[in-house]
């Protein structure tokens, strides 16, 4: 099936180009400690890789582990934080420690995860595919281009949202679901750019429908606000 294909090159592309990151295992090297994926992922809300590395080896050598965080003083915390912006996002980090400390854990399921404090529905499917090898689809900016162009969705976002998810549950492979997540987000930072995207070099552009359209730098579409 076209769409296992998809999965298969994405991840053998990914297995030769992964970003090497502070929060990341290499490639095939299963599943990643839970506290440092969500620690990230907090971080890489509305902040960019680049600016996130610093702050995120800072925390993890204050705080190795969630139940150091959770025992950390409150200014301690927001003085770390200090110049990442939000500061809701650490208040909701110190809670969100707190409960998973007194509950022994983190939950490894989907609805577990989406039941601590500032953990959304983006957060814990990451946290779930990437720290525990569930099968979710994890959908941010970058996996919102790069499905609308290998799909040519020419409906505008928001209103292809559903759309695109489902297109993006559908090459969602069983296994390595955490790096196929990954993958679609480096995809989408370093080749499926949003303007003048590398399809030379994508290890998709055979299956892009954008691309073969010759629409890709065009996609997605975006209704006026
Ligand atoms: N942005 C959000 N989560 C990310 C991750 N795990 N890797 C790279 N970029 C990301």
């Amino acid at each position: 099936r076209d769409r296992e294909v998809i999965a298969k090159d994405l991840l053998e592309w990914y297995d030769r180009h992964a970003r090497t990151l502070p929060w990341r295992v290499p490639p095939g090297g299963g599943t990643a400690d839970p506290y440092r994926v969500w620690l990230s992922e907090v971080m890489l809300q509305q902040t960019t890789v680049a600016a996130v590395k610093g702050y995120f080896l800072r925390f993890t050598a204050l705080w190795p582990r969630v139940e150091d965080l959770a025992g950390a003083e409150d200014a301690e915390v927001m003085a770390e934080w200090a110049g990442l912006g939000y500061y809701a996002r650490a208040r909701n980090l110190l809670a969100c420690a707190r409960a998973v400390t007194a509950r022994g854990g983190f939950p490894d399921t989907l609805e577990g995860l989406a039941a601590l404090p500032g953990i959304g529905p983006y957060t814990s499917a990451a946290i779930a595919a990437i720290a525990f090898d569930r099968a979710e689809t994890v959908v941010d900016g970058n996996v919102e281009r790069v499905i609308s162009r290998l799909f040519a969705i020419e409906t505008p976002l928001p209103a292809s949202r559903p759309q695109i998810r489902a297109l993006a549950q559908s090459v969602t492979p069983a296994t390595r679901p955490g790096d196929f997540a990954q993958a679609m987000m480096d995809l989408g930072a370093t080749i499926c750019t949003p303007r003048s995207p590398a399809c030379a070099i994508c290890p998709l552009n055979a299956p892009c429908k954008a691309r073969t359209l010759g629409l890709a730098a065009d996609l997605p579409r975006k209704a006026p606000k």
